[in-house]
This record gives structure tokens, sequence and C-alpha cells, in this order.
């Protein structure tokens, strides 16, 4: 009788959707007032008021730190933010062949090599990996930058803070305090956002007691597929495609003709404007009026066009429409925006996996079987027709 209740169709949630498997007091996404809150602190408030390094922190340890706690954590992140000789020859070895995503998943993975606790599941273990990373990702980010356009790579310079650091690195120049303050928001805003598809991945890992760089191999996987975090940068290469506001009338009939999804529009959550995209769009503005070309005013075309023919159903622009534009004014390459996602999603990753794995349970759920139930009568492969 259970098993015919357990396999009942109507308890199916594809994709998992609105299923609840755990509670967090990391952050909460309220996906029909468009509204984001990390701790408490609503999405908006820490984008103009805090920072990258404060947002890691309140993410890590549940509350904002105070002086002294800012600091430590700032210089932990500082010391530990050196990557080796043998992580660079990789990343070097990989420019160039293959998506630096890729590079990014392999170059997460050596890590564990260099780490003489990487198979500990103990949480103190976890911790210290989990902040390693989060001091190594954008060492390795912007290495992958360097190397894919032929450059040497910049070692991170302790003067400098995160979002600051990691433009340095990447782009070999500093940033003006606007761009600055542009990049440090566009990473506060990525930093956590729920239980979403790569997050999941990082927690599915841990609660098999695997150890933290495992659990963020998995999330920097997951994050590489076009329909979560690889939407940045196809959505960027949409609207260059479109060039001009005029053409995306016709581009977007064509997509729909197709089938095609319009990248940087649509979420499982948000059934309103995300407000992440909100945010970003003020910058991407700042950098229309200072673009040559016409990518904001297409942009703002194709919203405009998307809202009218689909807002009715739920389906506004993500954080994905918008940050590829500022990425793109920053100066990075478009194959890097899903690469600068992960720095930022880094932070959400390893604070989620610490709090479920500090209350940990397997996570294992079923699927209904809809195949034959037989018992078939087997037929040796010589007989088979
Ligand atoms: N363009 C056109 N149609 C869409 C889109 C879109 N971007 N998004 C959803 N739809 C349609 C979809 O075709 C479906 O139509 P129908 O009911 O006629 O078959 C309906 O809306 C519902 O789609 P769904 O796939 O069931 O909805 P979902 O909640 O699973 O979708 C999504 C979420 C993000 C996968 C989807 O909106 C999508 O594919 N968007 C484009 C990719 C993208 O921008 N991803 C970034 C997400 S935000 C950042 C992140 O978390 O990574």
């Amino acid at each position: 009788m259970s098993d015919v209740k357990n396999n009942n169709e109507s308890d199916l949630r594809k994709g998992l959707e609105g299923v609840i498997a755990a509670e967090t007091k990391i952050g909460y996404v309220n996906g029909t007032e468009g509204k984001l809150f990390y701790g408490g602190y609503e999405i908006q408030t820490l984008a103009e008021q805090s920072n990258y390094e404060e947002v890691s922190y309140l993410l890590l340890h549940g509350k904002l730190p105070d002086r002294n706690e800012y600091e430590k954590y700032c210089k932990a992140l500082k010391e530990k933010a050196t990557i080796s000789k043998n992580v660079e020859k990789i990343i070097e070895e990989m420019a160039g062949k293959v998506h630096p995503m890729s590079i990014l998943r392999t170059a997460v993975s050596y890590l564990s090599v260099e780490d003489k606790r990487e198979s500990e599941s103990a949480l103190d273990a976890q911790k210290e990996m989990g902040e390693s990373l989060i001091a190594k990702m954008p060492t390795i980010v912007a290495a992958i930058q360097r190397a894919d356009q032929g450059k040497d790579i910049i070692k991170p310079d302790p003067d400098l803070n995160y979002a600051t650091n990691f433009y340095h690195m990447a782009l070999g120049k500093n940033p003006d305090p606007i761009e600055s303050k542009i990049m440090d928001t566009a990473l506060i805003v990525h930093a956590d956002h729920g239980m979403n598809a790569s997050t999941f991945s990082a927690m599915v890992t841990i609660s098999t007691m695997a150890d933290m760089y495992s659990a963020i191999t998995s999330a920097i996987s997951t994050l590489k597929g076009p329909l979560h975090g690889g939407a940045n940068e196809r959505a960027l290469k949409m609207l260059q495609s479109m060039g001009s506001p005029e053409n995306v009338e016709k581009k977007l009939s064509e997509m729909h003709e197709n089938g095609e999804r319009v990248m940087g529009f649509g979420h499982r959550v948000y059934k309103v404007y995300d407000p992440r995209a909100k945010i970003l769009k003020k910058f991407a503005e700042y950098f229309g009026d200072r673009r040559k070309d016409k990518l904001f005013a297409t942009a703002m075309k194709t919203e405009e066009l998307m809202i009218n023919k689909y807002g009715e159903r739920g389906i506004f622009p993500n954080v994905d429409f918008y940050s590829g534009i500022i990425y793109d004014s920053l100066g990075f390459s478009t194959d890097l925006f899903t690469p600068i996602f992960a720095v930022a999603r880094i932070s959400g990753w390893v604070a989620r996996s610490l709090e479920y794995a500090s209350n940990n349970r397997l996570f294992r759920p079923k699927a209904n079987y809809i195949g034959d139930r037989g018992p078939l009568k087997y037929v040796a492969i010589q007989d088979r027709e």
C-alpha cells in the first residue's frame, strides 16, 4: 500500500519545484514580492551600504562582523588568496582549449591536492577549506582571464579589497572608484540565492560527508549550464547579435518561432522583476551612457517587448540580463562572465554547505517508476528478436 502511495504521480514535483528540503537562516527569496534577504538584510540595503567581505562574513556567520571580526576576516582572506605555481600551470595549460568554467572546475578540484585535510569531513576542516576557497576564487578566475589572453598571471595585492583585487588581477589595472563600487555590488547581489541548482549540488555532495573541494567542484559544474549561470554570457551575445533596438522585435519573434528561450529572462522563484536585476540595471544604464554602441538601448527594447509579451506569465528580466552589459563594459571577456558569477557565489555555496553539514541528512529523493513492472522472462541474447 505504501509503495502505491509513494509512487503516486501526484507526488511528482519535476525539478523538485516547490519542495522544501532544508531549513536555513542564511537567506530568503520572496518570489512574489521580488525581494531577496541575506540573514534578514534586504539586498538593496547591502548593495548600497555594505561590501563583499562583510556580506561573505554575514552569510558564513549569520551576523554582520564587528570591526575586529571584519579585520580578522579580511586578513585571513588576503593571507590565503595566493595560488601555487602548479595551479597556475594547470590554468595556463588549459587556457584557450576549453571554456573558462571547465578550467575553473579543474583548478578548484586540484586545490585539494595541496591541502592535507582534503578528505576530512569534520566541520572545522570543512570551514578551513571553505575559507581558503573563498580567498582563492578571485585569484583563479583572474588567472584564467589572463592566461586566456596570453598574458602573465598577476598575484593578489594585499592592499586591495576583494572586488578591486579581482578586477586588478584580471584586467591588469585598478578600477576607478565607481567601477570598484559596481564590481563590489555585482559580487554582493550574486553571493547567495536560496537553494538554486549549483548551491543544491554543493549541498548534495556535502551531505554524503564528502569534502568542501568536492562540494564546490559539483557547484561549479552545475553553474556552468545555460539555464543557470551560463545565461549571462548568452544574454550578452544575444544583445550583441541584435545590435540595435530596431532589430529586437524581429529577433525575438524568430526566437519565439524556433522555441528558443530568451536568456536573462524568467526565473523559477521570481514571478515579478528580479530585485538583483533592478540594482544592476542602474549600473548597465551608467555604462550605456558611456558606450559607443547601442547595447543598453537594445536591452531596454528587449525588456519592453518581453514584458509586454510575457509579463502576465511572470517572466521578467533576471540577474543575468544586465550583469553581462556591466562585465563587458568593465572589460572582461564574455566567457569569463559565468566564472565571475562563481567568484561571488562561492560564499553562498560554502555557507550553505556548512550550515547543512552541521545538521546533516543525506539527500536521497525518489523517482516515480513508470517502466514495465514485469517480471519479464529473461531471453538469452542469441534468442532475442
Ligand atoms: N524565454 C521564453 N520563454 C520562457 C523563458 C524565457 N527566458 N522562461 C520561461 N519561459 C516559458 C517556458 O517556455 C514555459 O512556457 P510553456 O508553459 O508554454 O511551455 C514557461 O515559461 C515556464 O517555463 P519553465 O521552464 O517551466 O519555468 P521555470 O520556472 O523552470 O524556468 C528558467 C526558470 C530560469 C529555467 C527559465 O525561465 C529559463 O530558461 N530562462 C532562461 C535562462 C536564464 O535566464 N537563466 C538564468 C536564471 S537566473 C540566474 C540563475 O539562477 O542562474
